[in-house]
């Protein structure tokens, strides 16, 4: 198999060809964003809500770049890769300077796009179900922000990759606020609970296609928060994200929610997640 080709700054290459500066900003200070985006059967699913999410990221860290090329690099990318389902990562970083605190205002924004192929979703896929830790909550307080400082999320990914889990759901101040890489829904009583879309949590793009597919069949959503020690009440949970899609959590701490099952709120939701992607893609 041949280089896979990715893109950085105005140029489509093979990836052993494309080199970051060594003071790139992005690797000294984190200082950039991100988003990551998903094609299915050759079509982006809600390509404008992550070209929107990234401009607000963008302006969030005072990055004047407005991603004009984004969009059309990103189908290219699936087009050159010979892809039909895709994750595709974007990443705007600050750009080369000598490592200095202060920004300098006369910097050229690095742009970098790469894809890798994903499973095609069947329409009958069944639902994913992954297991849960929960753990210390311990970002900084502009988590709506899709910044590249991804460290305390890799260390709780790790932390439950080594208790058997799939995903580690943050506790601040003892509120449950997302996973390490998605959003995170609980369900009482046949109603839907998650974190409010604050500083304190991504607003995940999947978090609201599902808020809306829940107000389409009825499901009451209450974006409020739940708290670690309501978990094992809860009737189910479950975890939304571009990677994930939807993944019910079976157990939190290795107590089982529920009878340790998908629950039929979350299978509800699932299966009308999976048309509209394939009414759309
Ligand atoms: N992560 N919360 C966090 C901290 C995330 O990193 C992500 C996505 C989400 C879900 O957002 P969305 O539904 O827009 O993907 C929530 C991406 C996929 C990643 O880092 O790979």
């Amino acid at each position: 198999m041949h280089a896979p080709t990715v893109y950085l700054n105005g140029e489509f290459l093979p990836r052993e060809d494309a080199k970051l500066g060594a003071d790139e900003r992005g690797v000294h200070f984190a200082d950039g964003v991100y988003e990551v985006v998903r094609y299915f059967s050759g079509k982006a699913f809600t390509m404008n809500e992550h070209l929107d999410r990234l401009r607000r990221s963008l302006d969030g860290i005072d990055l004047p770049y407005d991603a004009p090329e984004i969009a059309a690099v990103s189908d290219e990318l699936v087009r050159r890769n010979g892809l039909t389902d895709a994750r595709v990562y974007w990443q705007v970083t600050r750009g080369v300077a000598p490592r200095d605190h202060v920004i300098a205002d006369d910097l050229q924004p690095t742009v970098y796009l790469s894809a890798e192929e994903a499973r095609p979703l069947a329409a009958d896929e069944p639902l994913p179900t992954i297991t849960a830790i929960t753990t210390l909550d311990d970002r900084w307080h502009n988590c709506w922000i899709k910044s590249l400082m991804l460290l305390p999320n890799t260390l709780a990914k790790t932390r439950a990759a080594k208790a058997g889990a799939g995903e580690a759901l943050f506790v601040r101040d003892g509120r449950i606020t997302e996973g390490a890489s998605t959003n995170c829904f609980a369900v009482f009583d046949g109603e839907l609970y998650t974190h409010p879309a604050d500083r304190f949590i991504l607003e995940g793009i999947t978090r609201n296609v599902v808020i809306a597919l829940a107000d389409e069949l009825d499901i009451a959503v209450h974006e409020q928060a739940f708290t670690a020690a309501d978990l094992p009440g809860a009737d189910e949970i479950f975890v939304t994200g571009t990677g994930t899609l939807l993944a019910s959590i079976t157990a939190a701490d290795g107590k089982l929610v529920a009878n340790g099952r998908a629950g039929a709120v979350t299978q509800r939701l699932w299966a009308a997640f999976v048309a509209l992607i394939n009414n759309t893609c």
